[in-house]
């Protein structure tokens, strides 16, 4: 029987996006195995309503039920934060969302605590980075703001184009302006969706050097490393395996991650879910 620290981490997006976070637990934890499953057949996840993301994300979580897994990263913004409180309450498996990593990330970074949201509509809607800004710190000035444009960008290899920067200037710039309570001058912007960091050189630009621009990819494997290393369930050593799913065509997922990533991925694996 394989012993729990061996088996691999999960990580779970509605596409490719997640391979941010996989990226990010890969360099931090080099000895895990792990297997990743994107939903690319239903992407996107961010426009849809709540009870479809709390669906979606429980199929996927049925799935990994099958694959044997010692904990889960939802790497999705969008399932975090809508679908994460009901999901954990069900699951065997311990599960690690994105959300509060990216806001302790934030918390930390910003040095007047005044912290912009950048995320999909779904997310913003869910009110889940304010809550876990606000936890972390009451008296956060927190700004969201949903931006419905960027992941099509990022997906369709547009993000140096002149409408990629239009795009993140039209839903950065309102955070930037002065204006009091209600548009307060943020110090930090967080992007609190998959898609976005591949976007952060714009971001920073429009954002001026003023303003720092961190993601939750560093923080949430941080926190998955201190999850395994206080219940003893680092893996012992060996050889590792590194295996991708995707819903949908395997085809287009390889073409959207190299469109992204500028690299092959090795072999993708067809995965069904529903
Ligand atoms: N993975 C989603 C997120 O981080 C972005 C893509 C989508 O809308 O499905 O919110």
């Amino acid at each position: 029987m394989t012993a729990a620290g061996d088996l691999p981490i999960g990580v779970f997006d509605s596409g490719v996006g997640g391979l941010t976070v996989l990226r990010e637990l890969r360099r931090q934890l080099p000895g895990e195995s792990t297997i990743y499953l994107g939903d690319e057949a239903r992407m996107p996840y961010g426009p849809r309503p709540a009870d479809e993301v709390v669906a979606f994300t429980r199929e996927a979580l049925r799935w990994f039920g099958t694959h044997d897994c010692k904990l889960i990263v939802l790497a999705c913004n969008t399932a975090t934060a809508v679908a994460l409180e009901v999901v954990r309450e069900e699951s065997r498996v311990p599960i690690i969302g994105v959300v509060r990593p990216g806001a302790a990330a934030a918390i930390s970074a910003s040095a007047r605590r005044s912290i912009g949201v950048l995320a999909t509509t779904g997310t913003v809607r869910s009110g889940a980075y304010a809550r876990a800004l606000r936890d972390l710190d009451p008296l956060a000035d927190v700004i969201q703001q949903a931006c419905p444009a960027l992941v099509a960008i990022v997906e369709e290899g547009r993000s140096a184009t002149p409408e990629a920067e239009a795009a993140v200037r039209g839903y950065v710039q309102p955070l930037l302006t002065e204006g009091g309570v209600v548009s307060p001058v943020v110090d930090t912007l967080l992007l609190g969706c998959t898609h976005y960091p591949l976007l952060r050189e714009v971001i920073e630009r429009v954002a001026g050097p003023g303003v720092r621009v961190v993601d939750s990819a560093a923080t949430t494997a941080l926190a998955v490393r201190e999850v395994l290393q206080s219940h003893r369930l680092l893996r012992g050593g060996g050889a590792v395996t590194h295996r991708v799913f995707a819903t949908g065509p395997i085809e287009r997922f390889r073409e959207v991650a190299r469109t992204i990533f500028g690299e092959d991925l090795p072999a993708v694996e067809q995965a069904t879910l529903g």
